[in-house]
Parts: structure tokens; sequence; C-alpha cells
């Protein structure tokens, strides 16, 4: 029987490991790690220095993986998102088979938490055969955002929104809602908004040593943290970066 443990790490500090998730670790007879190409191996970095700190036994394997890149062409966003899982799923096999005789630990060092805008649960659900699934738990960057800025996250009693920038600016601020928060933003969703009463609180390459972070009314940092955002792009080849949106009366 095959395991697949899906190890939360955190968004980009290795002190944000769980015991639990050294365990999990150490416990593997193989870590996959994926290569998302140049321009991002500063994370597949992460995962190799997450690899050589925790890993107390050489009889833990590692091998690493290119993994396939969606096709962002594809008419239907579903469809195209649904492909690439079977591409992932495919590869994944792929790259246990090489290593594993159908049986055994494989662990997955997944970026922040497995539940969080992740489809490796889903894409483990389409191995075949189908193996054990566990997840360990991480520090979300929603947690490292909040955390960074020393924020609560809810107003008193009050629910928050998760959505990507995508979603924010085709449909506007949501409804039922004064706090948002925003992932997976390819651009500066926010600057679709009407600033008035916003405020934001953005974070790129969270927990990172170069961890940028930038606060205040919309109206006066929207087009700040535009700059910042793509001096900081352009310096690192990638970036990663998330905000949290409130609506003061
Ligand atoms: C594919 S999602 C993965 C989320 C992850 N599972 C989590 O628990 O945070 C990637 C998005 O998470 C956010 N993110 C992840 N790590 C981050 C970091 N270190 N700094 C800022 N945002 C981060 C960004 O919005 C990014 O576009």
């Amino acid at each position: 029987m095959l395991t697949l443990s899906l190890i939360g790490i955190g968004c980009g500090d290795p002190e944000q490991l769980t015991r639990a998730a050294i365990r999990a670790i150490n416990t593997a007879d193989l870590v996959l790690i994926p290569r998302k190409g140049a321009a991002k191996s500063d994370l597949a970095d992460l995962r190799r220095t997450i690899c050589a700190d925790v890993l107390t036994s050489d009889e833990t394997a590692i091998a690493e993986f290119d993994l396939p890149v969606r096709d962002a062409g594809e008419a239907d966003y579903r469809q195209g998102v649904d492909a690439w899982h079977d591409a992932v799923a495919a590869t994944w096999s792929q790259t246990i088979a090489r290593h594993l005789e159908g049986e055994g630990k494989v662990a997955l060092l997944i970026w922040g938490d497995p539940s969080l805008y992740d489809s490796s649960l889903r894409i483990a659900r389409r191995l075949d055969p189908l193996p054990k699934i566990e997840v360990v738990p991480g520090i979300t960057s929603i947690q490292a955002l909040c955390a960074a800025h020393a924020l609560p996250l809810n107003d008193v009693g009050e629910p928050f929104l998760v959505t990507t920038g995508r979603r924010l600016r085709e449909r506007g601020w949501p409804q039922g809602v004064d706090t948002v928060v925003v992932m997976l933003d390819g651009g500066t969703a926010f600057q679709s908004l009407d600033p008035t009463g916003l405020h934001i609180w953005w974070g790129a390459y969270l927990g990172m040593p170069d961890q940028i972070l930038m606060s205040g009314r919309l109206a006066d940092m929207g087009s700040r943290i535009v700059t910042a955002r793509q001096e900081a792009r352009e310096r690192h080849g990638w970036i990663m970066d998330s905000y949290i949106l409130k609506r003061r009366g």
C-alpha cells in the first residue's frame, strides 16, 4: 500500500515547519520536489533546504520532477485545470514508480497548507491505485500576512472572504463582507475598486529574507504598491504577494 503524505511547510520561512511536518518528512521513503522553471527556482530551493535541514536519515530518497505547465490558452478555464491535474497526477505516478515498488510512504512538501488554493488533494485522488492520503497542516500565507502586519483578520463577530485577484477584478467587492483576503493576483486587482473607505495590508515574499510589507488607505497606498510590486518583480524575476482589504464605515 502506498501512503501519500501532503505536508504543509509554511509559505517561505523554514522556521514555520511544525514538529509534525518534520516527523512526517523523516518517516517518508521518498520526497518529491517539483521544479517550476528557472524563474521560480527559489521555491524548489526552499524545499531542498528544508530536506537538507530536517532529514536525519539517508534512507529517504529525494526525487525532483518538472511540473507540467498549465495551458493558459484553454478556452474553458475549468477544463484547462482538469487536464492539468491529470498531467500532474501522471507525472507523480511516473516519478513514484521509478523509486518505489508499489508500496512505501511518499511525501510532498506543500507550500503553506494543502487546504488553501492548492490542488494537491484533488490531484492525489486521481492516482490509480488510490494511495492512503495523509495531511499535515501548515502555516498559510494568510496567517503569515496577518502576523507580519500584527492584524486580526476578522472584525469582532464579523465574517471575512478569501478570493482571487481575477475574481475581485471581474466581480468587484463581494457582498456581505467588509474584510476580503486576496490571493493569486497576477496583477493588482485592487486598482479596479473605488478606494473610498478601503484600507489595504499588502505583503510580498512573506517569511522570506526579502519580505515587503505596505499598508494604509488604499487611496494613498494603491499606486505605491503597484510601483513597489513592479520593481520587486523585476529584481527577482517572480513575485508572490497577498493582501487584505477592509472597508471602514
Ligand atoms: C497557489 S496559492 C498557495 C497558497 C498556499 N497553499 C497557502 O496556504 O498560503 C499561491 C498564492 O498564495 C499566496 N502566497 C503564498 N506564499 C506567499 C508568500 N510567501 N508571500 C505572499 N503571498 C504568498 C499568494 O497570493 C500566491 O499567489
